[in-house]
């Protein structure tokens, strides 16, 4: 949630602007910058995302810039960044959790705050705090912090320089062929060759001319060896799509293909997996969809308890973590702030943590003992389409690995054919155009499917609301006439996805009783049968994928259903309103 970037070099204005247009899938509520140029800031914001900023006159080789999310106080003009106090001009990306106390104080000694923000606080206790030395102040300042902040700080005292802390947040320095740049997640820095020095929490960093120096929690300097910037993976384009959602669904086939299914290549992971006793998931949002349908995997393939837990719930349930537990976090970004805290508190109860994760360089992974990439490479439309595809496959796949083990069955056949039944799908999929039409003004959608398909229906469900803003639910079908059967109306949109021949009776027998109360049925089936049924308003037929890993690609067509709607409705599906793409927040 929230972009930061801060440059020292040459004509900074338009270089912070174009970084964070790259920065804005963390959210685009509103935009600033402030560049600071002998001794005086100038300072430009608006509402919404960064695209009109105007920055034409700013002169300056020193500055930061923001895009928000907004946490506290709405999106407008003064609420955004930077926050100017005294000497200082912040950027911040996090949650200040004491800020009121703080305030509080700061109204005591008189002084005026022109924000409702948390973030505001930070400045004027840097102004209270400064004695001549910056990075003093800032250590000073953020000892006293409760929350999640990374921090990018100009003081008008200090030319040519930004201090930087982090707590919580990712913020990572570059050093480029021309210019020091800080920033909240790499795509931001992507230029060939730069180097990367990522902060650890509790770290600081002064750039000043073109040096950077590292501290600790304790002040005391740091040596960092850099990375290389992969740019080709860091500056992915649309390809000649409209939307990135839409390039990354059609990335699927080639994200299958590429998956490595070798676990044994996770040092020493494929032995903590064998060892285990017990599998925790857990996880949010798409990503706690790819952990319930991978539920069935462990359980029905490999006979393995597995328990799937929302990451932001696991954290206050004061869980019982089993002896020889693997949880395993599974998060797109490895940034989501209640996954990273769910794993922790896993960990400190006993659990050997992997995190399954899109983003290795990430939060979550470095604190999880094993890393397994589900390699979907960068994701960069808020809704998550292709990394939830990657995560059920590496999930399934370790399934499969431990029913081999067992020996049980082998599935590694099964695994190798699905790129080809995803390219497939893609084809059949783009079938659900037809059906847009019948969604457009619908009051409530309804998703419903049985076991494995019942986590799809869910994920087709959260695809669907997220991007159409259409009201939506995914429901087991055999809860339907427990309650929800009383929602069904005329031409209510009914999704049913149906992969498993055993359950199909069952499942269309939720079919034909809200078909019977006038629901318009949407079906999306391997089974010929079921497809044919009279009466559907639309069916996509899948290729046979079993039911075992079909999540994977019956998710597709629901994916392009909520696309091709959303784009109907004369929305942005690569930036839906209130959302960001990492939540680094609780
Ligand atoms: C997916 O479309 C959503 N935007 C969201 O639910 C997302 O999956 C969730 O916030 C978890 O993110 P993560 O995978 O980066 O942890």
């Amino acid at each position: 949630m929230c972009g930061i970037v801060g440059y020292l070099g040459k004509n900074a204005a338009p270089r912070i602007y174009a970084a964070l247009k790259k920065l804005e899938y963390r959210g685009y509520d509103s935009a600033g910058i402030a560049l600071l140029s002998d001794g005086k800031f100038t300072v430009r914001k608006k509402v919404g995302p960064v695209a009109g900023l105007k920055i034409a006159d700013l002169a300056g080789n020193c500055g930061v810039g923001h895009t928000r999310w907004a946490t506290h106080g709405a999106p407008t003009e003064q609420n955004a960044h930077p926050h100017v106090y005294g000497r200082f001009a912040v950027v911040h990306n996090g949650i200040i959790e004491n800020y009121r106390t703080l305030k509080e104080e700061c109204l005591a000694r008189g002084e005026v705050f022109s924000s409702e923000t948390d973030s505001e606080v930070i400045a004027h206790m840097l102004e209270h705090s400064y004695r001549g030395d910056l990075l003093e102040a800032v250590r000073a300042v953020t000892a006293r912090l409760v929350g999640s902040y990374a921090l990018a700080i100009l003081c008008s005292d200090c030319p040519e320089t930004v201090a930087l802390a982090r707590e919580k947040s990712p913020l990572i320095v570059g050093r480029g062929h021309v210019g020091l740049w800080c920033a909240s997640d790499v795509p931001a820095l992507a230029e060939k060759g730069m180097q990367l020095y990522p902060l650890g929490d509790g770290e600081f960093a002064v750039l000043h001319g073109d040096e950077a120096a590292f501290y600790d929690r304790d002040g005391a300097p740091l040596e960092k060896k850099p990375t290389l910037c992969d740019a080709a993976r860091d500056t992915p384009e649309k390809g000649g799509f409209l939307h990135f959602m839409r390039k990354e669904i059609a990335e699927i086939p080639s994200v299958l293909r590429r998956r490595p299914h070798a676990l044994t290549a996770c040092g020493g992971f494929y032995e903590a997996l064998c060892a285990a006793e017990h599998i925790g998931i857990t996880a949010c949002g798409t990503a706690y969809h790819a952990g319930l349908a991978a539920k069935y995997a462990f359980e029905r393939l490999a006979r393995m308890p597995c328990e799937v837990s929302f990451a932001g719930e696991y954290r206050y349930y004061e869980p019982i973590v089993p002896e020889k537990t693997l949880m395993l976090a599974v998060s797109q970004s490895g940034e989501t702030a209640d996954t990273i805290a769910a794993a922790r508190l896993a960990k400190e109860r006993g659990a050997v943590v992997a995190a399954v994760v899109n983003e290795e360089k990430s939060t979550l992974a470095a604190l999880a003992d094993f890393v397994v990439p589900v390699g979907a490479g960068r994701e960069i439309a808020v809704a998550a389409t292709k990394s939830y595809a990657a995560q059920v496959l590496t999930l399934d796949s370790m399934a499969a690995s431990l029913a081999e083990r067992r020996g049980l069955r082998g599935y590694g056949d099964l695994l190798k054919e699905l790129p080809d039944l995803a390219e497939e799908t893609l084809s059949v999929g783009e079938g659900v155009r037809a059906w847009v039409a019948h969604f457009l003004s619908a009051r409530s959608v309804y998703f419903i499917g049985r076991g494995v398909d019942y986590a799809a229906a869910l994920e087709g469900s959260l695809k669907l609301k997220e991007i159409s803003y259409l009201p939506s639910e995914g429901y087991p079908a055999s809860e339907l006439k427990h309650g929800t059967l009383a929602l069904i109306e005329a031409h209510t949109p009914v999704v049913a996805v149906l992969t498993s021949e055993a359950l199909a009776e069952k499942t269309m027998n939720a079919v034909h009783e809200v078909t019977a109360r006038g629901a318009s049925v949407f079906l999306v089936t391997t089974v010929r049968a079921c497809a044919e049924t009279p009466g559907l308003a639309g069916a996509v037929l899948l290729p046979q994928c079993g039911d075992v890993f079909s999540p994977a690609i019956s998710v597709i067509p629901l994916q392009l259903l909520a696309y091709y709607v959303s784009l109907a409705r004369g929305n942005d599906p690569d930036r839906p309103r209130n959302l960001a793409k990492s939540v680094t927040v609780e």
